[in-house]
């Protein structure tokens, strides 16, 4: 007798290893806790390793398996080499989640070019690099997931307040997306993004203490709200598990209907 199809046995993730990056607070953590709690082993990276290693205890203390690494995405070296470890430690990547990310709201005619090339090696060529590496390993099983962390400014062009290096690299990483799904979609490695919109996490701590901002965030916001980040997981996990099989080079918005409006 054939098994019954049950939809959310597509949405386990047993036997997987996954790497993300920033994981260390905020939609990383979360993104690194629901994949752990669907099965899979994840390599916790973070800038910040302290920050790291809490979230890969955390993840241990709930019965999974994690590892943390300390990584800065901004130093390529690193990448190369922490994804040698990972996939040392794990035998295998299945899942990448690029998405350590950083914003800097100065008006154009004053934004230093240090700050945007710093902005593009962390938001954009971070992402470049370690899907290249990781993407080795994946072309070689002839099976991989990867999931871009864009944003709703990545299909926009902001308007509330000036953060050209944001929405540039933002913007970058959908069609990076669109790019990189069509060139190994044929070979089994599937590459998406989500564009949420604003989040409460630290990257929003300052915007949050602007009250007036915060109103014209929630009133140009269908829902009226900001998203909480446990409100980002399950579009990660979708775009990371066999649920979403025949999705690629697809941006997923998770915005409240930002995008919609
Ligand atoms: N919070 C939002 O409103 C929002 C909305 C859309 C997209 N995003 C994106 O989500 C991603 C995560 O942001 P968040 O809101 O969780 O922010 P967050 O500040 O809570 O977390 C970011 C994490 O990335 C780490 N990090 C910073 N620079 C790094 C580097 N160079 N190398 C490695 N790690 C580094 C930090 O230590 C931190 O743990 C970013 O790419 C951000 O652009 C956030």
């Amino acid at each position: 007798m054939a098994e019954r199809f049950n939809v959310f046995d597509l949405f386990r993730l047993d036997g997987d290893a996954a790497m993300v990056t920033g994981a260390g607070s905020g939609i990383g953590r979360i993104a690194a806790t629901t994949l752990a709690s669907a099965g899979a082993k994840v390599a916790v990276t973070d800038i910040d390793g302290e920050a790291a290693e809490v979230v890969a205890e955390e993840i241990r203390q709930a019965g999974g398996e994690a590892t943390a690494f300390t990584l800065d995405v901004a130093d390529e070296t690193a990448i190369v080499a922490v994804v040698d470890k990972a996939h040392a430690a794990f035998g295998r990547i299945d899942i990448l989640v690029n998405n350590a990310g950083m914003t800097r709201r100065i008006p154009t005619e004053d934004f230093p070019s240090e700050t945007w090339h710093e902005i593009l090696a962390v938001n954009l060529t971070s992402a470049f690099v370690a899907s290249r590496e990781v993407g080795r390993h994946m072309l070689a099983a002839g099976e991989g997931r990867i999931v871009n962390v864009s944003s709703i400014m990545g299909m926009s062009g902001g308007g509330l307040f000036p953060s050209i290096g944001y929405y540039s690299t933002k913007g970058a990483l959908v069609n990076f997306t669109r790019g990189l799904a069509g060139e190994w979609g044929a070979r089994g490695v599937r590459v998406n993004a989500i564009a949420p919109t604003f989040v409460r996490t630290k990257l929003t701590e300052n915007l949050r203490g602007n009250r007036e901002m915060v109103e014209k965030i929630e009133n140009r916001t269908p829902m009226g709200r900001f998203a909480e980040p446990e409100e980002i997981a399950g579009g990660i996990l979708y775009l990371c598990s066999r649920a979403s099989s025949m999705v690629t080079g697809h941006v997923l918005a998770i915005d409240g209907g930002w995008l919609a409006v």
